[in-house]
């Protein structure tokens, strides 16, 4: 696998070397829901230009941070910012910050993202646990030779969210009176909105949301082991079920209103989880 244990050593020396604690819990914070990171007690961040090999952003300027520390007693590290395939960034390096998730010692992923809905149920606003994923860019994290020290060259992708996280976080909602729903997220390649025909046909597939992030994540976590638990944002309707054309500012403004019950709810899920 190109070295890809070796460099994956070198960032996990690195960033243990700054690191409070080893983390059990891993989180990945999409567009407009990074106000998680401002809970963590003791928060150390290391900028992702200072941990060698992880991929910079070299398109918006802001590189992101890892932020560790703990929250309700749990030791969590959490992705501020994250790269996305349509910025040019290969797949393995996309699966890279969660491949040195497992190399950090962590044990379960929670994901979260902005996507549009196709199911007409949905409305701006609504939160969706994934069931399941489509995987619509012919790509990912594992494609390459395979190193089975750090995953399978096949691995099962029966169950991609986990059963026991998905209850969890329902029984946590249910609890807080946060409103949610259960669906199938297509992963789209981006970064144009897709077509009113590809919606059409995304949604003959079965998809319920799209977006352009979380397959690669979730395919990376399976395969090195970690337990997987995503939630979506729904910011907009997909092309052709809204009438109006899409804005990346009205999807960053639904996502910050609806990040108030989605940062309450993973926060109290993360206080839920058993200790790892
Ligand atoms: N499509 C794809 N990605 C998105 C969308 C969408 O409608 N909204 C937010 N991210």
């Amino acid at each position: 696998m190109d070295k890809l244990y070796d460099k994956l050593s070198e960032a996990a020396v690195s960033v243990r070397s700054r690191m409070p604690v080893e983390p059990e819990i891993a989180v990945i914070l999409g567009s407009g829901l990074g106000a998680l990171t401002e809970e963590l007690v003791n928060p150390i961040a290391i900028p992702y230009e200072e941990i060698p090999h992880f991929p910079v952003s070299t398109v918006s300027g802001h590189a992101g941070r890892l932020v560790f520390g703990t929250l309700h007693d749990k030791r969590v590290m959490m992705m501020e910012g994250r790269p996305h395939f349509y910025e040019g960034y290969t797949m393995r390096q996309i699966g890279f910050p969660v491949f040195l998730m497992k190399f950090l010692g962590v044990k379960s992923l929670l994901i979260t993202n902005a996507c549009g809905g196709i199911n007409t149920d949905f409305s701006p606003g609504t939160l969706m646990i994934l069931s399941d994923f489509i995987n619509l860019v012919s790509d990912n994290p594992l494609i390459g030779v395979n190193d089975d020290r750090i995953g399978p060259r096949f691995p099962d992708m029966t169950e991609p969210y986990h059963r026991k996280l998905i209850d969890l976080a329902e029984e946590v909602a249910d609890r807080l009176g946060v409103s949610y729903t259960k669906g199938i997220y297509a992963g789209f390649q981006g970064p144009y909105y897709e077509t009113a025909a590809e919606i059409r046909s995304i949604g003959l597939m079965g998809a319920d949301a799209v977006g352009m992030s979380t397959v690669p994540e979730t395919i990376a976590a399976n395969y090195t082991g970690i337990e997987c638990f995503a939630v979506a944002c729904i910011t907009n309707m997909a092309t052709g079920i809204q009438m109006v054309k899409h804005s990346h500012e009205r999807v960053l403004e639904t996502a910050r209103r609806a990040s108030v019950d989605l940062s309450r709810w993973i926060s109290a899920l993360i206080g839920a989880m058993p200790a790892q």
